[in-house]
Formats: structure tokens, C-alpha cells, sequence
């Protein structure tokens, strides 16, 4: 390893500030029936573990080593030179934003508050579910299906690959991975069984709430 410049501001040591993959905010079996302690050792412990790894890889020693992962995102976004570094930027954000956008206990009602923005938005919270599922079901090959505030109003949108509305003016509240690691140990080809067991199980109102105030 080279000798470190410390002439101008101090330089941390290129391990010191490394990107953490994120706790997952229950333990691996807490999903199951709908998503397997199977699908989560691969999908948390391989793949976004995967991410995080080559993302301390590809910004170690740059410009970027010492950024926000946020910061990192929207600072390579749209930079043709920079997609390994965004796209392993984006899916670590977006996994962790995933895990959060489940909990053990979710599905059912939405808190009033929220409830309210998606009967404003949506007609009702069913209307709201069946454009999630169907947005999720339709997005042709990997991407992410979203709920988010644009301008203040519900919206419904998915992104490919590791596209994020992070990039955009839009505000995410929740998202589901519907990359077919998401699903296919437990699912196989049904991504909408997949999609409709978080909606109705899993997905994590309370969270979606706390992301819109
Ligand atoms: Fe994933």
C-alpha cells in the first residue's frame, strides 16, 4: 500500500470509513410463509452483502471513499464511467430500504394518516395495493416497484435494475425487490404470489408513514 498524502486535510485510511451492510431489522426466518429463511441467507447475506462489499471495493482511495452512501448515489447517477459504482451504491441503499419496508406483523391497515394520503391518492387502500402489485408484476426483469410522494400526492412507479427515485424530486416511502432473487427459491416464476404475500402480510405501513413526514 502506498504512503498516504497528509499534507492537505487529513485522509482516513482507505478501510476506515467502509459502507456497512445494515442489520436486518428482524432475524431471517421472521418473514416465512412468504419469504423463506432460505431466500433471506441468500438474498441479505449474499447479495446485498455482495453489494456492500464491492461497493468498499470500487470507491476505496477515490472521491468517493468518504462519502454519504446517499451522496454517492447522486453524485454518480447518470455518469456512464461511474455505473459499477452506482449500481452497487443503489442496490445497497435499496436493499436496506427494502428489509425496512417489511416487518413481521405487516400488511392489514394503515395507520389514519397514512391511510388517508392513499384514499386521497388511490380511491382506497385496496386500489393502492392492487397498482403496487400490478406496477411489481409488470416491471420486465429486475427492478423495484415504489411507493412514493411526488409533490405531495401518492404515487405509484417502478425502476430498473438499481434505479432509484433517490435521483428524482420523488420522495420513496416503501419499495419491493421484485429481482427474481427476491423470490424465486420460494416462488419460482410467480412473482405475483410473491408480491401479493408482502402486501398482504408483510408490507410495513408504519414505515411508509414515517418516510412521507
Ligand atoms: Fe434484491
Amino acid at each position: 500500500m502506498s504512503t498516504k498524502d497528509t499534507s492537505n486535510s487529513p485522509t482516513k485510511p482507505e478501510a476506515a470509513s467502509p459502507i456497512v451492510l445494515a442489520q436486518l431489522p428482524y432475524a431471517e426466518n421472521e418473514l416465512e410463509p412468504v419469504i423463506t429463511a432460505k431466500t433471506m441467507s441468500f438474498h441479505y447475506g449474499k447479495h446485498h452483502k455482495t453489494y456492500v462489499e464491492n461497493l468498499n471495493k470500487l470507491i476505496a482511495g477515490t472521491e468517493y471513499a468518504d462519502l454519504s452512501l446517499e451522496k454517492i448515489i447522486t453524485s454518480t447517477a447518470g455518469k456512464p464511467e461511474k455505473t459499477a459504482i452506482f449500481n452497487n451504491a443503489a442496490q445497497t441503499w435499496n436493499h436496506t430500504f427494502y428489509w425496512k419496508s417489511m416487518t413481521p406483523k405487516g400488511g392489514g391497515e394503515p395507520p389514519a394518516a397514512l391511510k388517508q394520503k392513499i384514499e386521497a391518492a388511490f380511491g382506497s387502500v385496496d386500489a393502492c395495493k392492487k397498482e403496487l402489485a400490478s406496477t411489481a408484476v409488470s416491471q420486465f426483469g429486475s427492478g423495484w416497484a415504489w411507493l412514493v410522494l411526488d409533490g405531495g400526492l401518492l404515487k405509484v412507479v417502478k425502476t430498473a435494475n438499481a434505479d432509484l427515485p433517490l435521483t428524482t424530486s420523488m420522495k420513496p416511502l416503501l419499495t419491493i425487490d421484485v429481482w427474481e432473487h427476491a423470490y424465486y427459491l420460494d416462488c419460482q416464476n410467480r412473482r405475483a404470489d410473491y408480491v401479493n404475500g408482502v402486501l398482504d402480510k408483510l408490507i410495513n405501513w408504519e414505515f411508509a408513514l414515517q418516510n412521507a413526514n
